[in-house]
């Protein structure tokens, strides 16, 4: 694990692929911090993410992700659990690659359609005609951001958890 130590480690991946609650447990599990970069959104414009697109829109939340991304990858030694948009923005792209090790959170699109059925706290979610096609269009900019990809679906948390320390543990 000598490569990672003191760098970050990031958490990519479409909405429902776990980052936040594999997040949870990896930081506990390494004895990291752990930053959710949509937390620190909320806190920092004060009002919950379907708010802040509501009332000011996607592209100023986008500039908002932007800039708390940028300054979270000027710190080290953290495990940070990204939003799914993150890698739309190539300038967070490469600061994230920089900054630490960056896992690809995937699953099957139909385990995302379940986990995020019912799900209102997700605007994209109710200004897109479909999830398959969004997840696709981004299954491409996920990989090439990403040092690694782990596959999420039918697995507990705590099962991805364990193989990515393993992942991080075969780092020379
Ligand atoms: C988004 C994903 C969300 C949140 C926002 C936009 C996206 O985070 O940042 O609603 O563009 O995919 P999660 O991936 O944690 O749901």
């Amino acid at each position: 694990m000598k490569k990672i130590a003191g760098k970050n480690v990031v958490l990519i991946g479409f909405m429902g692929t776990g980052k936040t609650e594999v997040g949870r447990l990896l930081a506990a599990s390494l004895h990291r911090y752990l930053v959710d970069s949509d937390r620190a959104i909320v806190e920092r414009v004060g009002k919950p993410i379907t708010e802040i697109f509501a009332t000011f829109g996607e592209a100023y939340f986008r500039k908002q992700e932007k800039e708390v991304i940028l300054d979270l990858c000027g710190q080290s030694g953290l495990v940070l659990a990204t939003g799914g948009g993150v890698v739309l923005d190539p300038q967070n792209v490469e600061a994230l690659q920089k900054s630490g090790f960056v896992i690809w959170l995937d699953a099957s699109v139909t385990a995302i359609e379940q986990r995020l059925d019912g799900d209102e706290s997700r605007p994209l979610l109710a200004n897109i005609d479909s999830l398959r096609a969004l997840y696709h269009e981004r299954t491409s900019v996920y990989r090439v951001a990403a040092h690694v990809r782990v596959d999420t679906t039918d697995k507990p948390p705590l099962a991805v958890v364990e193989e990515i320390v393993k992942i991080l543990c075969q780092q020379p």
